[in-house]
């Protein structure tokens, strides 16, 4: 095992971004909004990254296993999905009028993903779980839609966990219930009575910073008869896990097929692009909707999109990531037991979160997190993390010789 860390440089430009940043961007808004809940150790800005390996701006080096938080799924600067942007980007992206992508785009969606009779676009997941919820709303003409209670679906008012600027208004027609407890389900079905539009679901629980939850299949279909019983819609939230668990919806290994899914992140391999996908009954709920954004129709992403599901497909990335997660899983299972520490390690091997018995303030999670990124790997202590089909042999052998250092570190923190 290696014995020194091998993140040495000193965060000199992370830091100076960071004041910038500060000065001119409200509470400096380093990336990605979950980046600022991270230890203080790690960088706020990255420079680059190329297949499981990414770089921060003081070029230290690090294996991925947080993919932008989903989207990156075949790796960092994939050749195929670039060369695909990059021809695109000759001809145009940002048009007059959509490119035959889109119908493309459209086409290969249809094929791909079971449940799904037609393709919309958007840029983002929020843009995507507001349209469903819009789509059924206009469909059913009703109001309310049912959500998971901690669930997160998104930044827009009706669904951020954020409360500052947020009106009772923007979510008096939200209704709540317990993941995997279709009694509770039930009972809120009942409360919004002939009013209720929609469910919406995520494929398993995943909210941040609580162990995950798979599915129960019996939940799924209790979901689905129920929305068959009262019209409202099924809607899955796959923006998390679309096309990272399955190349379909992700619940078609469960059975259960949702009226309205939507996608983002993985669709593209990074590119900004999200969709939403409806069966026929929806299809003209969906038409009525006036949505459009100055950037929705954008080529290069959707050129991207077309790229990346093929690749997916040829490169059978889905078993690459399963088997590269199952790895991981084993070494770190076996990490854990060897310095007598009890960890949760849950959801899909391709999106797991680790924690330790009783770190309910993610103490321990943090120490783990940041010996880790010290020893050369991206993690996030209260974060599902996210395995890409780029991870070779040798990006998992450095990323446990990191967590077996991390766990050392919790050990003696422990032992203190
Ligand atoms: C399950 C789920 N739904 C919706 C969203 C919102 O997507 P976006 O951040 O692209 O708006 C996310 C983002 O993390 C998500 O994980």
């Amino acid at each position: 095992m290696t014995e020194q860390p091998r993140v040495t440089a000193e965060h000199t430009a992370d830091k100076r971004l960071r004041e910038r940043a500060r000065a001119v961007i409200p509470g400096g808004m380093y990336g990605h909004q979950s980046t600022a809940l991270l230890p203080g150790a790690y960088p706020q800005f990255m420079r680059g990254g190329r297949g499981a390996r990414i770089w921060d701006v003081d070029g230290n080096e690090y294996i991925d296993l947080m993919c932008s938080y989903g989207p990156v799924v075949l790796g960092h600067q994939h050749p195929r999905v670039e060369e695909a942007a990059a021809a695109q980007a000759a001809l145009g992206d940002c048009q007059n009028a959509p490119g035959p992508v889109m119908v493309d785009l459209a086409e290969l969606l249809v094929r791909t993903v079971r449940h799904a009779d037609w393709a919309m676009f958007a840029k983002n997941g929020t843009d995507a779980t507001t349209m469903c919820c819009t789509i059924a709303r206009a469909r059913t003409g009703r109001r309310k839609i049912l959500v998971a209670t901690g669930a997160y679906h998104g930044a827009a008012p009706w669904c951020t966990p954020r409360p500052a600027g947020v009106t009772p208004q923007d979510r008096e027609n939200l209704g709540y219930y317990t993941y995997n407890d279709m009694e509770s389900v039930r009972q809120a079905a009942a409360a919004a009575g002939d009013d209720l539009a929609g469910i919406l679901v995520s494929p398993f629980k995943h909210d941040a910073g609580y162990d995950q939850e798979l599915v129960d299949p019996g939940f799924a279909r209790g979901l689905r008869a129920l929305c068959d019983e009262t019209g409202a819609a099924l809607i899955l939230d796959d923006v998390r896990c679309g096309f990272r668990l399955h190349l379909g919806s992700s619940w078609e290994p469960v059975g259960v097929a949702p009226d309205l899914s939507a996608w983002s992140k993985a669709i593209a391999n990074g590119h900004a692009l999200a969709a939403v996908l409806g069966n026929d009954a929806f299809r003209d709920g969906a038409r009525q909707l006036f949505v459009t954004g100055s950037f929705w129709f954008s080529a290069v992403s959707m050129a991207a999109a077309i790229a990346t599901i093929t690749a997916l497909a040829e490169e059978r990335a889905v078993e690459a990531m399963e088997r590269s997660g199952a790895e991981l899983r084993d070494g770190i299972l076996a990490q854990a037991h060897s310095w007598d520490l009890p960890i949760s390690y849950t959801g899909p091997d391709v999106m797991p979160y680790l924690s330790f018995a009783g770190d309910e303030d993610h103490r321990l999670g943090d120490v783990f997190a940041e010996h880790a990124l010290r020893g050369g790997v991206y993690l996030h202590p209260r974060h599902n993390w996210f395995v890409s089909a780029a991870m070779t042999g040798d990006d998992i052998a450095r990323a446990l010789e990191a967590t077996d250092r991390a766990f050392a570190a919790v050990r003696k923190q422990i032992g203190n």
